[in-house]
């Protein structure tokens, strides 16, 4: 072949690869950050990107845009594998006009985006991006729009995955939203509707980049971001672990990873991890951590609506989604946001047919005047249709408090969980013994000459009759009360068992969630 025109097309790749040039290829980088193409690197296994419309550029006229040629139109798209599993995906290249979104790197974004549907692997975004390109005025709104249809249904089928490390701007953080997770870094990522520059205009506020939208906003008051990371190395290990326990699809199993870790080994140390006193807090992650293979938890927004804690974790190989209440917040309580977010982790994990263990201590939703106005009700009530809708294996543990709503709402057998257990520490009742004495004996305590002892002694009565799991046990509703130290292995054993576990729901368009 012609010698030159080989030449030609190594300059054209080549210009292609710089996006907006080398100055501001070290603007970016003197921001602490990387560029599109070494965070691809980053991610991907060595040597297997191959990048697609490379040599797309702009085609609109307003604002002088085609006096010069805009490389690549913001975006890097292409294909290629994480620990030897294809992955699609796109990275925004702030280099180029901010990253902005615009007619053809939303045409390129939505390439990729059928690609993956089309093949059934994830989807992975890497956003840095000022939003919709104010130039192309309408033609990026409708690129957003085309982005989102495409989230939308591709929602259920296969993984897709948002890595924001960049001022997520506009359209540029409603995408994301729609995505299954969404990993922040710290100081790096910034996701708002819009900045505080408009914050300033509209609202007269004044507030900076990182509490407007910085990965604490996200990762603890707002829930947005599912996984924080220190760096951007971080963040590409956090992507490749998370990868590593989904299925490709959701017509696949998640992969079964190898272990050393014995399906039978029992733990002494459970015997004596729920306190006797029943007011007393204690950390339910060691539970977690005990069971699972390797006493590995991957946990699933860490810092956001603690009172319940959800991640992933695998038992003899297996892929699970933990669902836990947590005692060491707020008692363990179910509020508005930790409805929200185990109800979110539950749907994530029965769209991809990972099964769910959940391990209970609650004493049920929170009550009062803010959880009440906010909306409680509405919140508390997604966890209820997440696990009834669920056909996952569904397994359970109560290892303490299972009061009221919370024991119903909590995996519990009458929302078809499959496999209920419970320790001899587990306490299923209507209502906490106070709270009951206080309203069964209302008259007798007001007229007891001795209000403390006769409390004590009807709490005592209450407690030795309901505080337990053998009531519960006798009606079938727990199938098995087990010694807390043969909890691993009780609960692999039922994972087998139902590994084939084929469960339908009536046909219709779609549930109406409580939004
Ligand atoms: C075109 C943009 C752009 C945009 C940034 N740039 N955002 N160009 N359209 N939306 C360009 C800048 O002009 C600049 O070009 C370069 O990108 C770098 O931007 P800087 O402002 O210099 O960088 P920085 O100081 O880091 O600030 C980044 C930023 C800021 C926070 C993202 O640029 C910003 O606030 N942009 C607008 C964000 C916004 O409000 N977007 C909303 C769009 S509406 P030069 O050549 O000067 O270096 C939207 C609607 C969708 O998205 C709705 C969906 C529901």
């Amino acid at each position: 072949m012609n010698e030159e025109k080989i030449e030609k097309l190594s300059q054209v790749n080549k210009r292609a690869e710089l996006g907006g040039g080398e100055e501001r290829i070290k603007a970016q980088h003197s921001k602490g950050k990387l560029t599109a193409r070494e965070r691809i690197t980053l991610l991907l296994d060595p040597g297997t990107f191959l990048e697609l419309d490379k040599l797309v550029s702009t085609r609109s006229y307003d604002f002088d845009l085609n006096k010069k040629k805009i490389h690549g139109d913001g975006v890097v798209t292409g294909y290629g594998s994480i620990n030897e599993k294809q992955i699609f995906l796109y990275a925004q290249d702030f280099t180029v006009l901010g990253g902005s979104l615009g007619e053809m790197s939303a045409k390129k974004i939505t390439k990729v985006m059928d690609h993956a549907f089309k093949s059934g692997c994830p989807i992975i975004g890497i956003i840095d991006s000022g939003g919709a390109r104010i130039q192309e005025g309408v033609m990026g709104l409708s690129g957003y729009g085309e982005i989102f249809y495409r989230n939308t249904m591709a929602s259920g089928v296969i993984p897709q995955i948002t890595i924001s490390l960049g001022p997520c701007a506009g359209g540029a953080v409603y995408s994301p939203a729609i995505t299954d997770f969404v990993i922040m870094v710290d100081k790096i990522s910034h996701m708002f509707v819009t900045g505080p520059e408009v914050v300033k205009t509209a609202l007269g506020e004044d507030v900076g980049f990182e509490e407007l939208g910085g990965a604490t906003t996200h990762g603890k008051y707002s829930g947005v971001a599912h996984f924080l990371a220190k760096d951007e190395y971080e963040c590409m290990d956090i992507t490749k672990k998370l990868l590593s326990y989904l299925p490709q699809n959701n017509v696949e199993d998640p992969p079964i990873a190898l272990t050393s870790d014995d399906p039978n080994r029992i733990d002494s140390k459970l015997a004596t991890i729920v306190p006797e006193n029943p007011y007393e807090q204690y950390d339910i992650k060691q539970i977690i951590t005990s069971i699972l293979d390797n006493n590995e938890f991957f946990e699933v927004h860490k810092l956001w609506a603690m009172s319940v804690i959800v991640g992933f974790g695998r038992l003899n190989g297996r892929t699970v989604g933990i669902v836990a209440n947590q005692p060491l917040h707020l008692a363990g309580s179910l509020d508005i946001d930790s409805s929200n977010k185990a109800a979110r982790f539950i749907r994530t994990c029965d769209c991809f047919n990972i099964p769910i263990v959940s391990i209970i201590d609650t004493p049920g939703y929170l009550p009062g005047l803010e959880q009440e106005q906010h909306g409680i009700i509405r919140h508390g009530s997604k966890l209820l249709f997440a696990y009834c809708e669920a056909t996952v294996p569904k397994l359970a543990v109560i290892v303490g408090k299972a009061y009221g709503g919370a024991y119903i709402a909590m995996s519990s057998k009458h929302l078809r969980s499959d496999i209920n257990y419970a320790w001899p520490t587990a306490e299923i009742a209507v209502l906490g013994p106070e709270a009951a004495i206080n309203i069964i004996f209302r008259k007798e305590l007001a007229e007891a000459k001795d209000v403390e002892a006769f409390r004590k002694k009807t709490v005592k009565e209450y407690r030795d009759k309901f505080a337990n799991p053998y009531i519960a046990a006798e009606q079938g509703f727990i199938d098995l009360v087990i010694d807390p130290i043969e909890t691993r292995p009780m609960l692999i054993k039922a994972l087998g068992a139902l590994a084939n576990k084929r469960e339908s729901r009536p046909p219709k368009k779609h549930g109406n969630i409580n939004l």
